[in-house]
């Protein structure tokens, strides 16, 4: 479909979504619209295994052997304060990177509060992070270590199979925040050490928004953000201990969830590789349109193989805000600029308080898209 502008936020939510997923999300309202796992009639049983065949897809995309092992949530800000808040306890101690979101420094800071130690560990001017200064970070109480797969803010592909190991070889459990990765960059979590992974359904997974992921490896125990109904289960006032029920007290979102199922059953045939393949192709064609403009500084690794498809950049002179609003005004271009909820993350690449204008391709972006937004930044920069 003919659109009447360029849409490179899908770092925020991915848009558009695949029409199966569009399809979906009717059908389990329009068709289906029973309550999962509480009645016994043909729509409560119709919405189950809506559910249930949500769950296997996703397992599928990310390589995960016992599907129960995946929660669902309303975002990766739930699922990463389930993680969090689910694991520490007064005086332990949290080693994390300086690009994390503030999904993962919020309720940070309210656990300090509550005698949480946390420890930031500052990555290099390009976001990246050195695993040695991750074990020199760690301490006798440290029990957790939260990282992001790739910042929001650089794109930046961390080491987080060398954090994993040095997590594991000393008994921390390891949180890996994947929103930037699930579904655009290839993720086996049985091969991985990675014990707990968050994700948001509506970015490179192609799902609704109000959907989200948690995957917990066995012998990890969290304790749950909210209890209550879960339809199954025991019949006493205590929270049920079997996953996923635990983590998922209250009447599904069938209709999100449904579109998430749909959105993984398209990415598992169109193959994550090919996605990152054909992300790739536009980021290597913006990054080199770019760096080519006088007076544009691009941040992040300059290595695409350590990237995800997400470019920041600022135009001496200008502030990133007003550009961004120039490119939706005048180009019909749509970016993001500020500070990308990261304000560490621009702290560690010299662009806090003002922030960075960030560029996203996506899937369904062409490269016709990327030769009208490196034109229109070639005029921003010009008329200075
Ligand atoms: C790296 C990162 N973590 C966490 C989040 C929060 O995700 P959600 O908005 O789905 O809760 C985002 C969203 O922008 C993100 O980019």
């Amino acid at each position: 479909m003919d659109r009447p502008f360029i849409y490179l936020d899908n770092a925020a939510t991915s848009f558009p979504k695949p029409e199966a997923v569009l399809k979906a999300v009717d059908h389990a309202l329009r068709v289906v619209g029973g309550s999962p796992g509480r009645s016994g009639h043909r729509l409560a049983i119709n919405a189950d295994k809506i559910i249930f065949e949500a769950r296997e897809n996703i397992c599928r995309l990310l390589g995960i052997a016992d599907s129960s092992r995946l929660i669902f949530t309303s975002g990766a800000t739930e699922s990463l304060n389930l993680a969090i808040k689910g694991i520490l306890e007064s005086g332990d101690h949290v080693v994390i990177s300086s690009m994390e979101h503030s999904s993962v420094t919020r309720p940070l800071h309210s656990l300090s509060q509550k005698a949480v130690e946390v420890t930031k560990v500052k990555c290099d001017k390009k976001g990246l992070l050195a695993p040695d200064d991750i074990t020199k970070a760690i301490k006798k109480n440290t029990r957790l270590i939260v990282l992001t797969h790739a910042s929001n803010v650089t794109g930046t592909i961390q080491p987080v199979c060398e954090v994993g190991k040095i997590a594991r070889e000393r008994g921390i459990t390891f949180l890996v925040d994947a929103c930037q990765t699930a579904g655009v960059f290839p993720i086996d979590l049985e091969s991985i050490p990675v014990d707990m992974l968050a994700a948001s359904g509506h970015k490179g997974l192609l799902g609704p928004q109000g959907t989200g992921i948690l995957y917990i490896r066995p012998g990890i125990n969290l304790s749950p953000l909210k209890e209550g109904g879960t339809g199954r289960g025991p019949s006493d006032d205590k929270q049920p201990e079997a996953l996923p029920d635990r983590f998922e007290a209250g009447t599904m979102n069938t209709p999100g969830i449904a579109g998430l199922g749909a959105a993984a059953a398209f990415l598992l045939e169109q193959t994550v590789e090919a996605v990152r393949q054909k992300e790739m192709l536009l980021y290597k064609q913006l990054l080199e349109g770019l760096i080519a403009i006088e007076g544009v500084t691009t941040y992040g690794s300059s290595d695409p193989g350590k990237k995800v498809s997400l470019l920041s950049f600022n135009i001496e002179g200008l502030d990133p805000s007003l550009v961004s609003f120039r490119l939706d005004e005048e180009f019909d271009i749509l970016s993001r600029s500020g500070l990308h909820c990261a304000p560490d993350a621009h702290k560690t690449v010299g662009t806090f308080p003002e922030g960075a204008v960030r560029l996203s391709p996506g899937f369904y972006n062409i490269p016709g898209d990327i030769d009208k937004t490196i034109a229109a930044i070639h005029r921003i920069a010009k008329e200075r």
